[in-house]
């Protein structure tokens, strides 16, 4: 990672932890006057204090002390081998050992193998099943395999068991347990890898931190509602890293398929990945470039979804959108201003006291919001809600409260989750006390299938933003037991910057009138005592051993949950919620938000399976690319977060979720003119483009500031002149898994220089951003590598005289992002228009940036932009050579709109005459420059709609 000093000192500032809603609120479990309703008793979101082993200097280090396992009975297989592991003495540190284990190897294609280890005994061990989480697929032949055809090397020691995976092209050893014993005991399963000493290792998201996982990082991989903490667990959970080798130009993954609670520890030449339940399920990606084990990973957890055309539109959101006319206003502001808005979202606002499937009737009245999305859908607009995982308990002994069938149809279809006597869990968060849909339950995706279709009926979003989904609870444990009669009630904690602004209308129910609000505002204006953060009972984790499936809700081993407390239950679903089939939320804790959103595409298809659903999620987890894109959390207006935004952008890239973008401008605290500027110029560059914000924050709408609104216009001109390139690389990643944000080493993987650079980024393999991430200056610095490699500026046309490996200072003035073409590459434009469907109605255009050899190619696919199945597409092959472009289409997708101008970048000499087929047509020549415009009457019946060659 290289990071400027500035962010540097400002992250630290800042400290190492923000969380988005902090402040406790006043613990009143009974009603006050004012305030018609309870609040969640502080003392119910109090974990109990955990001493995180990596924190724990007294703690024992299982290498040290574990005695490990002898391998006995290897027998070789079609594919690999099979053998038994005996453990040779149990320690028990974290977890009671397993005495014998299986080993299975197998190479399953010719660029993976998997090593498979669980105990011999399966009973009390958690097995993901594969309908759950995709398993990579054995390809080939089942019965043989041309083991020469594989890179990767298995070798193994007996007596004290360790494998190590070499690469037979290098002789390299890419993963190593030799010399440290495998630990793998009911709540605590350990092993080690060495590493070359100098790495670069990638991955194991989700979190903020830079590109690189250098030596000194510890990993924790458990989902997790927090304001975005650097180097804390968030949303996500990938268990993957890809370790790049320059010394032999080659890099390789390393996916562990497990839903566990995780820590992975980052040495200077060790690896060591720790897991609380479940198996050893680890898959080899033999790469050999880093795009190569994207690929090969993503291909097996599930490709990308195709998204529709629209969602490459800008998205306007923020929280405290809280009546119809305020997104009126807004959406005619926008117009006002000129500046292209696609969607407008509403935050928890929208809700009837903050539920699932309604809207207030006051502020959001149904036939005001049906006009309003009908009016935004007239002029090819949409509009996204968000959605809350869990659903609201009402009160029984309030008739109006308790007419609410999301609660009531689950309750009786019983799908929600348990607590392990069977009672329903129930947690807290917006509403009040709450329960949660169970994903595993096989009817709940015929519950959702019911509620969504009939919301949609009564309300024709166009996608769902799916929030708190980790899963989110703001007390610890089943803590709405016998208190539903205090329904609803608030959050434990203030939300918002001034009492004023939440919680809106929360004490009014369909008995009570709007005028009460006032009072119910003022009530949540109380001073607010501090409170402790947690109990101030701590665990010694040495004590909570136990057999079977162990102690569930305090393992012995402590991960460094990124939680005050660090108890796992601490804001989420305690870990002993159990699910239909008896499955703990222990082990799959971190596949909740992936069901969830799972089951909401379902559910979306289920109302019209010919569209494509528009998802945007919080949590994810291996595969969760396939149904849904992520944004990045509550990060906060600051610049450091601007900065983080890339590293993260790649993550999830590598994760299989190229659909990415973080909160534009910033969610939690105050933007300024300044950095809103800088960040919806760098968003604009995202395939997921929103600007979003906290309750209480000042707004931050890209026309509030007259220099924002200018910057704004100029980077959406650009992203929309582009779009037809941005919806070709959302198909390539459909297809082959590629992210579409591109880190600099994953385009020069031979370049150690490159290890690790975030500041920059490349957009496809053609466009490179170096942003501006830092306050009070008017330039910008980045590198332009490759040897042989021509950049040009994208505003300007000018070849650029860059050296590779030399950092270059850019004009950067407020309002100006620096972007780059990279010579070789030909990309397919629009005319923009306001809004995505006006842009596909506009003529297209085509860049072609020459290389060194005169050379350029590039694709662009169109189909109708949101089917399912699609029938008619269409591929057009650009090539440039020899001062020539042929364009040739394939497929039965009929573009309508004609070809305008071809702009050709690198021309040494002025060419004599530029014909289109055989005939000559007009151009302009400038700054080695070929502009032909007028290009419509020549291609009247489609800009593609036959091969054509243009010379010059
Ligand atoms: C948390 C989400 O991350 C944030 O984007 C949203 O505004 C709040 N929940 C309120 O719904």
């Amino acid at each position: 990672m290289i990071i400027s000093p500035f962010l540097k000192a400002t992250a630290a500032a800042l400290g190492l932890f923000t969380s988005a809603y902090a402040l406790p609120r006043a613990s009143h479990s009974k009603s006050s006057v004012a305030d018609a309703h309870p609040t969640v008793p502080i003392e119910l979101t109090l974990g109990v204090k955990q001493v995180p082993n990596i924190l724990n200097e007294t703690a024992v280090d299982a290498n040290a002390v574990a005695k490990g396992y002898s391998l006995l009975n290897v027998t070789a297989t079609p594919r690999g081998l099979t053998g038994l592991l005996s453990l040779k003495g149990a320690t028990n540190i974290y977890g009671y050992d397993f005495e014998m284990l299986n080993l299975t190897v197998e190479y399953q294609t010719s660029d993976r193998l998997n090593v498979h280890i669980e105990p011999v005994d399966l009973t009390d061990v958690f097995i993901l099943p594969e309908d759950l989480v995709a398993k990579p697929k054995l390809e080939g032949d089942l019965e043989s395999f041309n083991f020469d055809e594989s890179d990767l090397v298995f070798s193994y020691d007996v007596e004290n068991f360790g494998f190590e995976i070499t690469r037979a092209s290098t002789g390299e050893t890419l993963f190593s347990t030799r010399g440290n014993p495998l630990v793998f005991s009911n709540q605590f399963i350990q092993f080690n890898t060495t590493l070359p000493k100098g790495h670069a290792i990638s991955g194991l998201g989700e979190s903020i931190h830079g590109s690189l996982n250098e030596p000194g990082v510890v990993k924790t991989l458990y989902a997790n509602d927090v304001g975005d903490p650097i180097d804390g667990n968030i949303y996500g959970v990938h268990p993957i890293y890809y370790d790049q080798r320059y010394d032999t130009n080659t890099t390789h993954g390393v996916y562990w398929r497990t839903s566990a609670a995780q820590e992975v520890l980052v040495g200077e030449e060790s690896l060591t990945w720790r897991a609380l339940s479940g198996v050893i399920d680890l898959y080899f990606f033999s790469g050999p470039d880093p795009k190569d084990v994207i690929q090969q990973y993503v291909t097996e957890i599930g490709l990308p979804a195709m998204q529709p055309y629209w969602a490459l539109g800008y998205h306007q959101c923020r929280w405290g959108y809280d009546n119809i006319q305020k997104l009126r206003d807004v959406v005619a502001n926008f117009k006002k201003f000129d500046i292209p808005l696609e969607t407008i979202w509403t935050d928890i606002d929208y809700m009837d006291s903050y539920k699932d499937f309604t809207s207030d009737p006051y502020r959001f009245p149904q036939d005001e919001y049906k006009q309003f999305l009908d009016d935004l859908h007239k002029d090819n607009q949409h509009y996204v809600p968000i959605f809350d995982a869990a659903i609201y308990v009402p009160n029984p002994n309030n008739a109006t409260d308790n007419d609410y069938k999301p609660f009531h149809l689950g309750n009786e279809s019983d799908v929600f989750l348990k607590n392990p006597d069977g009672s329903l869990y129930i947690g807290a968060v917006w509403p009040g006390y709450t329960v949660y849909p169970d994903f595993l339950n096989n009817g709940t995706q015929e519950y959702w299938n019911t509620l969504f279709k009939e919301w949609h009926e009564r309300l024709p979003f166009d996608g769902i933003w799916t929030d708190m989904n980790e899963v989110s609870s703001f007390c610890v444990g089943s803590c709405g037991t016998g208190r539903i009669l205090d329904n609803p009630a608030h959050p434990p904690f203030e939300v918002g910057n001034a009492a004023t602004t939440y919680p809106l209308n929360f004490n009014v129910t369909n008995a009570t009138e709007w005028s009460s609000i006032s009072s119910a505002l003022a009530a949540t204006a109380s001073p607010v005592a501090p409170q402790p953060s947690s109990s101030s009972v701590s665990i010694d984790s040495k004590n909570t051993l136990a057999p079977g499936r162990g102690n569930i809700n305090y393992p012995p081993y402590a991960i460094n949950n990124a939680q005050g407390d660090h108890d796992l239950a601490t804001h989420a679903v305690s870990p002993n919620a159990t699910h239909a089939d008896g499955t703990l939320e222990y082990d799959i804790h971190n596949l909740y938000g992936f069901t969830q959103e799972r089951a909401i595409y379902n559910a979306l298809l289920n109302i019209d399976n010919e569209k494509r659903p528009f998802i945007i999620g919080r949590s994810s987890f291996p595969g969760s690319g396939h149904y849904v894109g992520t944004w990045g959390g509550d990060n906060t207006a600051d610049y450091y977060m601007m900065y983080f935004s890339i590293p993260q952008a790649f993550s999830m890239g590598a994760s299989g979720i190229p659909f990415f973008g973080v909160d534009v401008c910033g969610f939690n605290g105050n933007t300024d003119m300044e950095l809103c500027s800088r960040w919806m110029q760098l968003g604009s560059f995202f395939p997921f483009y929103r600007n979003h914000n906290y309750l209480g924050a000042i707004d931050q709408e890209p026309y509030v500031w007259e220099a924002v609104t200018e910057a704004t216009k100029t980077s959406m001109a650009v992203r929309y002149l582009l779009l037809p390139y941005y919806y070709t690389l959302l198909h390539e990643s459909h297809v082959s898994g590629l992210p579409i944000l591109r880190s600099l080493n994953w385009q020069f993987p031979y370049d150690k220089t490159l290890a690790g650079v975030d500041n920059q980024l490349f957009v496809g393999d053609a466009l490179l951003v170096t942003p501006v991430l830092e306050p009070g200056v008017n330039y910008t610095k980045g590198v332009f590598p490759g040897e042989d490699a021509v950049y040009y500026d994208f505003y300007t046309h000018k070849k650029q005289n860059f050296k590779p490996g030399k950092n270059e200072t850019l004009d950067a003035p407020l309002g100006h992002i620096p972007l780059h073409l990279k010579g070789g590459h030909i990309l397919p434009t629009q005319e923009p228009g306001y809004t995505v469907a006006d842009s596909r109605q506009n003529p297209f255009g085509l860049i072609v940036a020459l290389d060194n050899n005169n050379a350029a190619s590039g694709k662009l696919y169109l189909d109708d932009g949101e089917s399912v199945n699609v029938e008619e597409s269409l591929y057009v092959d650009f090539v440039a050579s020899n001062s020539q472009l042929v364009v040739s289409p394939i497929g039965e997708y009929k573009v309508e709109q004609p070809l305008a101008n071809v702009t050709i970048l690198g021309v040494e000499k002025a060419p004599k005459h530029v014909t289109f087929g055989e005939t000559k047509i007009p151009f302009k020549y400038d700054h080695k420059t070929i502009y032909v415009t007028g290009l419509e009457q020549y291609t009247q019946q489609g800009a593609f709609a036959e091969q054509f060659t243009l010379s010059w």
